[in-house]
């Protein structure tokens, strides 16, 4: 029997790696995108088969978290045997701007989710994408017993995410899990994240299309993994013998300083001669410092990460820099980044 699957935020970094990775086991993957005026589906395009083709196993579908009876419809017609909920508004500085929004959508928006699969009295399983910013000012190491002290509007909608998905486990029996996911980057990443600032930034200055990197707050540790990798961790957790909540993350901590070292000398660039600070991207209160214990994952599901985080910025850098070589847009395209992106 194929397994059909329904991941929401399919659109997004770990959408389209885990669509990839269901498609390559056998699944018939649905998923749920954002009508939009430009396409927002570059980083599945490369999955996309037209439907009318018999081989096709990727289907989409309009949608959006604000509208729950759009999700009932979708849960009822579709009846997906693991449904993976990765749609957010994921950006942490930006939810300080839109503290309702990401309510809504990071917060809330779980809830429709969940009433979605309640109400059409489907059999499924259930992975909450939760995180590691629900730790916020706990120190680390952190792991599935460590106390929530969340320290952004994004990182208290999550903790939201993470009770109410245990809640529909306990109440209604339902088998649901939450991966509580530590920092995880890839080629893929959003440009307005650190990593992907930086690396970005360090194949355009070596190319010479741009000049500066303006950044914030330089001493935050982070436990950075690779994403590709934490994906096959999600769908573990759905095929275990029973619903929990686990930690993914490599145990490694490394500060953005460390990250900018290491992917500027990949290039042969000193990030002392480019950097700038710009308070824009400091947060009204920050978090200091994510180490993750992943025992449990590596016990249970027998996951364990490989890719550290210096190898992972050269992953990055390897990739933006190749993205450069065969786009030749940059060339027209010598825009200070800092202009625009205020996150
Ligand atoms: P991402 O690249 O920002 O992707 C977010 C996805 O959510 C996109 O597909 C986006 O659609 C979709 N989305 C946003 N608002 C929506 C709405 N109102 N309705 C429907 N879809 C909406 O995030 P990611 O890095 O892949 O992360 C996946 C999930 O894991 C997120 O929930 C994130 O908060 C969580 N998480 C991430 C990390 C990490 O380090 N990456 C760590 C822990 C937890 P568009 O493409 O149209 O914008
Ligand atoms: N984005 C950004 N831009 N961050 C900067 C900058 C900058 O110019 N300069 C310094 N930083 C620091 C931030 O203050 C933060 O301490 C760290 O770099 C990482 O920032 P992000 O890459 O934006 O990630 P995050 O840790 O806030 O959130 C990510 O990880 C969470 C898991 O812990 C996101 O992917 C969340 O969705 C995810 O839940």
């Amino acid at each position: 029997m194929t397994k059909r699957a329904f991941i929401t935020g399919i659109t997004g970094q770990d959408g389209s790696y885990l669509a990839e990775l269901l498609l390559a086991k056998g699944y018939e993957v649905h998923g749920l995108i954002r009508r939009a005026s430009t396409f927002n589906t570059s980083r599945i395009e490369h999955l996309y088969v037209d439907p009318h083709n018999p081989s096709a196993h990727l289907f989409l579908y309009y949608g959006d978290l604000t509208d729950g009876s759009r999700l009932v419809t979708l849960m009822s017609e579709i009846r997906p045997d693991e449904v993976y909920h990765l749609a957010a508004q994921s950006h942490v500085r930006v939810s300080f701007d839109e503290p309702e929004y990401t309510a809504d959508v990071t917060g809330t928006g779980t809830i429709r989710l969940l009433e979605a699969v309640r109400m059409s009295g489907i059999e499924t399983r259930f992975y909450q994408a939760s995180s590691s910013e629900q730790y916020g000012a706990t120190p680390p190491p952190q792991n599935e017993t460590t106390p929530f002290y969340p320290r952004s509007p994004y990182g208290a909608a999550k903790l939201y995410s993470f009770w109410i998905t245990k809640n529909y486990r306990e109440a209604y029996g339902l088998f649901a899990s939450n991966g509580i996911l530590f920092n995880h980057e890839s080629p893929r990443r959003g440009e307005t994240f650190v990593t992907r600032k930086i690396t970005r930034a360090a194949a355009r200055i070596k190319a010479g299309v741009q000049d500066d990197l303006y950044l914030g707050n330089l001493d935050a540790i982070r436990d950075w993994g690779y994403a590709a990798e934490y994906v096959e961790g999600m769908w573990r957790m759905l095929q275990a013998d029973e619903p929990d909540d686990f930690v993914l993350a490599t145990g490694g901590s490394v500060t953005v300083r460390d990250f900018l070292q290491t992917a500027f000398d990949h290039v042969g660039l000193r990030w002392e001669d480019h950097v700038k600070f710009d308070q824009r991207y400091l947060r009204p209160t920050e978090v200091d410092a994510l180490v993750g214990d992943a025992s449990k994952a590596k016990s249970v599901l027998g996951w364990e990460a490989t890719v550290d985080a210096q190898q992972l910025a050269r992953i990055m850098v390897d990739a933006d820099v190749e993205a450069l070589e065969h786009d030749g847009r940059p060339w027209i395209d010598k825009v200070n980044l800092a202009s625009w992106d205020t996150a």
